[in-house]
């Protein structure tokens, strides 16, 4: 199932409800059931986190109703997980509860807010999604891929999103950046340089093995290129 599957019902709503009225009234109805879900993925620095509200703000001038949501986090019980995966404690953490953390915190965002929000008609943009825990639980930390997989499908319940798009960024830039941002620092970011190349490399296999849902955007350019980019892709895809 994707975040598109209720566009076919929306469209024969809105193709019932504007029969006989004018152009006007049908874009601004198109407009508000512009339903999507987008999801922006990167290794750390690569920035997604400081474009997704001026994509946010620049969508809702045009008129579209966005909402975004961020991971792992974005309800009251998957921010409180959260905190357990980020903090610097809990350095005993096994690799096979950091996954089930993220489903868990995953579960809660998918079932409390993303889908009620599609069903509503809007535009949702997550800031990380399940290519996050294959690009860094499977890859990263080299758990089997099959095995991943399944779990977050059964996190998700099989909602993939429409479109996905990869800031893609040299590891050591974005590290670089993310010190330099002076960005909180986290249990996450506590790997040795080669977990991170691996996590890179592993969103560039995904795009390959899926390039109908990924787009590459190159984020080591200057912020309001690389803002630039986004918003007229976005803009295309909807
Ligand atoms: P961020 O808020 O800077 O994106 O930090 C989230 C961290 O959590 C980042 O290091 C990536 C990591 N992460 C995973 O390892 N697996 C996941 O499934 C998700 C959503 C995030």
């Amino acid at each position: 199932m994707t975040g598109k599957l209720n566009i076919h019902s929306q469209d024969e709503f809105i193709m019932r409800v504007c029969s006989g009225r004018t152009t006007n009234y049908r874009d601004s109805l198109l407009l508000q059931f512009a339903i999507m879900f987008i999801t922006l993925e990167g290794p750390e620095g690569s920035g997604k986190t400081s474009h997704i509200p001026h994509l946010v703000e620049y969508l809702r001038e045009k008129g579209y109703h966005v909402f975004p949501t961020r991971e792992p986090g974005g309800t009251s019980i998957s921010e409180q997980i959260r905190d357990i995966l980020h903090d610097l404690k809990n350095v005993e953490m096994h690799p096979h509860t950091e996954t089930l953390l993220y489903q868990a915190a995953r579960a809660q965002i998918v079932e409390q807010v993303i889908r009620p929000r599609l069903a509503a008609g809007e535009i949702v943009i997550s800031d990380r999604y399940y290519d996050s825990t294959i690009a860094y639980q499977g890859y990263g930390h080299q758990q089997d891929l099959n095995e991943i997989r399944q779990l977050v499908k059964y996190a998700t319940g099989g909602l993939v999103p429409d479109l996905t798009v990869l800031l893609d960024v040299d590891v050591k830039i974005g590290l670089k950046r993310k010190k330099q941002n002076g960005v909180e620092w986290n249990r996450m970011d506590a790997h040795e340089i080669e977990f991170y190349q691996r996590v890179r490399n592993g969103y560039l296999e995904m795009v390959k093995q899926e390039p109908e849902r990924w787009v590459v955007v190159d984020a080591s350019r200057d912020w309001d290129e690389v803002q630039d980019e986004l918003r007229k892709l976005i803009i295309k895809h909807l």
